[in-house]
């Protein structure tokens, strides 16, 4: 790839952000269709200084992950429908100097689901309640799954089920819901920490579809005790690749090069 003066920039804002691989994927992306572009990881907390700048340089696009997706809303020009129903910004387009936050998380997880599993009537469990969570539990509502949230800090989980309108378990009981989908929405599991896993095997039920947002390691702690119990798994890396395939859409106009993104 040939940086010159024309090369635009975009990136992922984050805390942490260095475990990400949206910038082997977007890079590769460019490439592959050969748009002059590169994307960088950056790892900050501070939104203002970060819309401001993303302004003044320009840059031309941001992923947003953990922990921002909710607070960066405040930092927008304008909001997406779907992003402002959810309430959750994964991909921010800066249109000519105003940024419009959008949200491709909830249509990614579709995709990742598609073809998989039934969502109608289909009694889930999303474990967390984090922007991921908030996006994907939206997504399951609208397709017409039983939505249960269960979360670490009982008052957040309890406000995200306020908001979306459905089903709260205490985190100590999340064993007493039976699940036929589970969602893992925490960074519980992620490298380094490798062996974490939030979920009790109880409710590990063979024929049940479990699916871990975690793309580093693949196959998570998670997802090998699922699959030695007889459930369907479902990894982290076809929601995180349509997630970002659907901001490289938004961000160039041109069709994302999506076996090269996976790859
Ligand atoms: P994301 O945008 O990826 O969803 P987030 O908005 O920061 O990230 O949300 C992270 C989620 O993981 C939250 O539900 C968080 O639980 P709390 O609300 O209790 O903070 C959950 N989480 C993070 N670390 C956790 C841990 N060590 N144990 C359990 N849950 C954890």
């Amino acid at each position: 790839m040939k940086i010159d003066q024309y090369t635009e920039l975009y990136g992922i804002i984050g805390y942490p952000v260095r475990h990400s691989l949206s910038p082997l994927m977007h890079n590769t992306a460019f490439e592959a269709v050969g748009i002059n572009a590169v994307y960088l990881a950056f790892e900050t907390r501070d939104l203002k200084a970060v819309t401001e700048g993303m302004k003044a340089l320009p840059i031309k696009g941001m992923s947003v992950t953990t922990p921002h997706k909710i607070r960066i809303i405040d930092h927008l020009d304008d909001l997406h429908a779907l992003a402002s129903q959810i309430g959750s910004v994964n991909t921010v387009v800066n249109h000519d100097g105003r940024l419009i936050g959008f949200n491709t998380d909830a249509s990614g997880a579709l995709r990742a689901l598609e073809g998989k599993v039934r969502l109608e009537d289909t009694h889930s469990l999303i474990v967390g309640a984090g922007g991921a969570a908030r996006s994907i539990a939206f997504a399951l509502k609208e397709m017409g799954a039983i939505v249960t949230i269960t979360n670490r800090t009982a008052s957040k989980g309890k406000a995200l089920t306020k908001a979306l309108g459905c089903g709260f378990v205490p985190w100590e009981k999340m064993d007493h819901i039976e699940a036929e989908l589970i969602v893992q929405t925490t960074p519980l599991g992620m490298a380094p920490d490798i062996n974490a896993c939030p979920i009790p095997v109880s409710i590990l039920k063979p024929g049940i579809t479990v699916m871990d947002i975690i793309y580093n390691p693949r196959c998570t702690r998670l997802l090998r005790l699922a699959q030695s119990r007889g459930c369907q798994i479902i990894d982290g890396v076809s929601m995180f690749v349509h997630q970002g395939a659907e901001q490289f859409r938004l961000w160039t106009n041109v069709d994302p090069p999506l076996r090269v993104m996976e790859e």
